[in-house]
C-alpha cells in the first residue's frame, strides 16, 4: 500500500482507512438476486493489496455506506470484485446497487480492511450460508493447492440462488460440499462440527441463525476449535448501551466525559469530536476502532480477535463499554 500512497493516488484518512474513487467496470448477475461488481482505478493504476476475508466500504450514490467482502483474486492488482445480494426488505443499500445503472460510475471506496483473516491452522472447515460465500470463496481459492487440509460446506436455498458454484466446482479437490436446501435440506452442522479434528480453524459466514447454531455447536466442544465469524448484521447480544455508567478521558483532547448507561461511547465521543469516524454503528465494520491508553474495555464487537480483546489496547467505540470506572482513549 505504501507504494500506492507514494504515487499520490490515495488519501489516507486519520483512522488508517484509505479512500479512493473507483470506476465500476462491470456489473454481472451471478445468481438469483446476486450481482457481481468489478471495480478498478479510473487510470488503470494498481490497487492496494488485500488478503482473503477483507472487505471494502462503499459510499453509494445516495450517501448510504455499505460493506462488502472482496471475492475476486487477490493476485489481480488491477481490479476488485464484490458480490451483492438484493435484500428486498433491507434498508436500501443492496436495492440501490441492484436497481442503479452503476457501470462506468465512480464510487467512493475505503479499505480494504480485514476483520476475518485466515490464520495459521492445521486444518480448516469453512461454513458458508447464501451470500456468506463471498469472503469464503477467496479463502478456499487461497488454500486450494496449498497442501493444507480444508473443507467447505456451502448451503443455500437452491442452486440458482447460490453464487460461484462453477468456480468452486473447478477447485476439483472434493473438498467442496454444495447443499441446496430444496434438494438436500439443511447442512448437518452438528455432524460436521462434531467430527472436526482438534485444532481445526472454523470460518463461518452467513445468516444470523446459522452463525448462532455454529457458535453453539462449537461451544459444546472442549475448546479445541478456533471459531471465526463474519457477520452481515450485528450480534443481537451486542450491548450498544446499558450496563454501568463510566467516564472516558480523551487524552489528546484533554477532556473527561461521563458516559451514562443510556448512551453509547461513540455518541459521547462525537459530542466533542464531530469527525470521529464510524460507519456500521453495530460493531461489525471496524471503522470506529480506537486505541486505549488505560482502563479495561468491555468488548461487544465482532471485529477484534481474542488476543486483541485481551490486550486492552484497542476497542470499537460504537458498541463496547468499560469494565473500569474510567477509560483513557488516544483521542
Ligand atoms: S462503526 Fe462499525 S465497528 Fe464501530
Amino acid at each position: 500500500m505504501t507504494g500506492y500512497l507514494d504515487a499520490g493516488v490515495l488519501e489516507l484518512a486519520p483512522d488508517r482507512r484509505a479512500s479512493m474513487h473507483l470506476v465500476v467496470l462491470e456489473r454481472t448477475r451471478v445468481a438469483d438476486g446476486v450481482v457481481l461488481l468489478r471495480l478498478a482505478h479510473p487510470d488503470g493504476l494498481p490497487l492496494p493489496a488485500w488478503q482473503p476475508g477483507a472487505h471494502l466500504e462503499f459510499v453509494l450514490p445516495s450517501g448510504l455506506i455499505r460493506h462488502y467482502s472482496l471475492c475476486g483474486d487477490p493476485r489481480d492488482p488491477l481490479s476488485y470484485t464484490v458480490a451483492v445480494l438484493r435484500v428486498a426488505d433491507g434498508d436500501g443499500g443492496s436495492r440501490e446497487i441492484h436497481d442503479t445503472d452503476l457501470e462506468d460510475l465512480l464510487l467512493e471506496v475505503r479499505g480494504p480492511r480485514n476483520n476475518f483473516a485466515l490464520e495459521a491452522a492445521t486444518e480448516y472447515l469453512f461454513i458458508a450460508g447464501g451470500i456468506g460465500i463471498t469472503p469464503i470463496s477467496a479463502m478456499v481459492r487461497e488454500l486450494a493447492g496449498s497442501g493444507l487440509p480444508w473443507r467447505l460446506i456451502y448451503g443455500g436455498r437452491s442452486r440458482s440462488s447460490m453464487a460461484f458454484l462453477r468456480e468452486l466446482g473447478e477447485l476439483g479437490s472434493g473438498a467442496v460440499q454444495i447443499i441446496p436446501q430444496d434438494e438436500q435440506g439443511l447442512p448437518d452442522l452438528a455432524g460436521e462440527l462434531g467430527a472436526a479434528a482438534a485444532g481445526t480453524a472454523v470460518y463461518a459466514c452467513g445468516p444470523p441463525a446459522m452463525l448462532e447454531v455454529v457458535t453453539e455447536l462449537c461451544a459444546r466442544r472442549p475448546a479445541d476449535l478456533t471459531l471465526r465469524l463474519e457477520r452481515f448484521t450485528a450480534d443481537p447480544s451486542a450491548a450498544v448501551t446499558g450496563g454501568a455508567a463510566f467516564e472516558v478521558e480523551l487524552r489528546r483532547t484533554g477532556i473527561v466525559l461521563p458516559v451514562p448507561a443510556d448512551r453509547s461511547l461513540l455518541d459521547v465521543v462525537r459530542d466533542v469530536i464531530r469527525t470521529q469516524p464510524y460507519s456500521c454503528a453495530e460493531g461489525i465494520c471496524g471503522t470506529c476502532e480506537t486505541d486505549v491508553l488505560d482502563g479495561e474495555p468491555e468488548h461487544h464487537d465482532d471485529v477484534l480477535s481474542d488476543e486483541e480483546r485481551a490486550s486492552n489496547k484497542t476497542m470499537m467505540l460504537c458498541v463496547s463499554r468499560s469494565k473500569s470506572a474510567r477509560l483513557v482513549l488516544d483521542l
